[in-house]
């Protein structure tokens, strides 16, 4: 593996997230923003997900943390760096902008990824100096417990850029999902937000509270997506006829005029419910609070599902094996 150091541009959740993960896995870590007082903000989330990291990976034999340097000046970021995760807020001209003086300054050889929620490749990498480096490797948050990277490349994207991505992020214990569409949001976020819309709707219609919306998904069908998704789920859901008989049951339903394909208008009433209703949820308890049992929990779930070697603990095994491989 040739990535000895990882730079990041843009340290906020997402980029700290990054930076989380890849320093356990032994990779250094130099990280630029703008905003000086995100050091203490980054090494304090690194701080914060050090015991739900190391209780994931125990008995994987990695090697010892890499260090952590942070800079305001991302071309020295980009100097040092032989993979860069672009992590900055989502604005497209935001990164633009940010990504052209990295990618003059950065090895030709080294890959630029884009933690883009929705952006396209093609539209991020056209103005950039070699932009056959150029891909979307997209996360999910916490980056440091959450498996998934989606990668995307654009039109001008080589085939050697996805393959450098994909072995970088298995090394830090990743599954990667090959996006070969190029479409806004990429996969999962398509599927989030056609929810999210539904959630905003049913809450600004006073339907349901933000509580109610949340155990709706907790109870039922959140408990079984971390085991499968809803393709095989729905399958099941057939009985014996499968797939086929689950459609001639439900599929009709599809057709009934309670999916609404807009979002509401993001009103002052709107935000207010959410707020007010989220923050019930949360009894007291800071974001903080609640992250570490978020963590706590996601760790014991890819645990139990290691032992059956299936989902995201299926990933877990694969990491352990390619740990145990290359000590020998
Ligand atoms: N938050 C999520 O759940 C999530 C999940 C997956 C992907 N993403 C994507 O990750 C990216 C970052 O999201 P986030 O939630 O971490 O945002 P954030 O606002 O928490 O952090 C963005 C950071 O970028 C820095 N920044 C902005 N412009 C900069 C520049 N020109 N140079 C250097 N630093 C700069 C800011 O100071 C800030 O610290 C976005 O593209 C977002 O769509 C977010």
């Amino acid at each position: 593996m040739n990535v000895k150091t990882l730079g990041l541009l843009g340290t906020g959740v997402i980029g700290g997230g990054w930076a989380a993960r890849a320093i356990h896995c032994g990779i250094n870590v130099i990280a630029a923003d703008f905003d000086p007082t995100m050091e203490k903000w980054l090494r304090d989330s690194i701080d914060n997900s050090r015991q739900a990291l190391s209780q994931l990976t125990e008995g994987i034999p990695l090697p010892p943390p890499g260090k952590l340097e942070f800079t305001t000046n991302p071309l020295e970021m980009a100097e040092k760096s032989d993979f860069i995760q672009e992590s900055v807020s989502e604005i497209e001209e935001l990164k633009t902008k940010a990504l052209l003086p990295v990618s003059e300054v950065a090895r030709p050889e080294v890959v630029i990824s884009s933690s883009t929620s929705g952006f396209l490749p093609t539209d991020l990498q056209k103005d950039l100096k070699h932009p056959e480096r150029f891909i979307v490797g997209h996360p999910f948050n916490p980056v440091y417990l959450c498996p998934l990277v989606e990668i995307v490349g654009g039109k001008l994207t080589s085939e050697e850029a996805k393959a450098v991505a994909r072995e970088f992020y298995e090394d830090i214990g990743m599954q990667v999902l090959m996006v070969n569409c190029e479409v806004p949001a990429h996969i999962a976020n398509r599927l989030q937000e056609a929810m999210w819309r539904e959630i905003l709707h049913m809450l600004n219609e006073g339907m349901a509270t933000t509580r109610e919306l949340d155990e709706s998904i907790v109870y039922g069908p959140g408990l079984r997506w971390a085991v499968m998704g809803m393709n095989q789920l729905y399958m099941m859901a057939g009985g014996d006829g499968g797939a086929r008989k689950f459609m001639e049951k439900f599929g009709p339903t599809l057709t009934m005029p309670w999916c609404n394909m807009d979002g509401p208008k993001l009103t002052e009433d709107l935000l207010d419910k959410f707020e007010f209703g989220t923050n019930q949820q949360a009894e007291g308890k800071t974001v903080r609070e609640l992250e570490a049992i978020r963590d706590e929990c996601m760790v014991a779930i890819q645990k139990v599902l290691a032992k059956h070697d299936f989902a995201s603990g299926k990933t877990l095994n694969a990491f352990r094996a390619r740990k145990e491989n290359q000590r020998g």
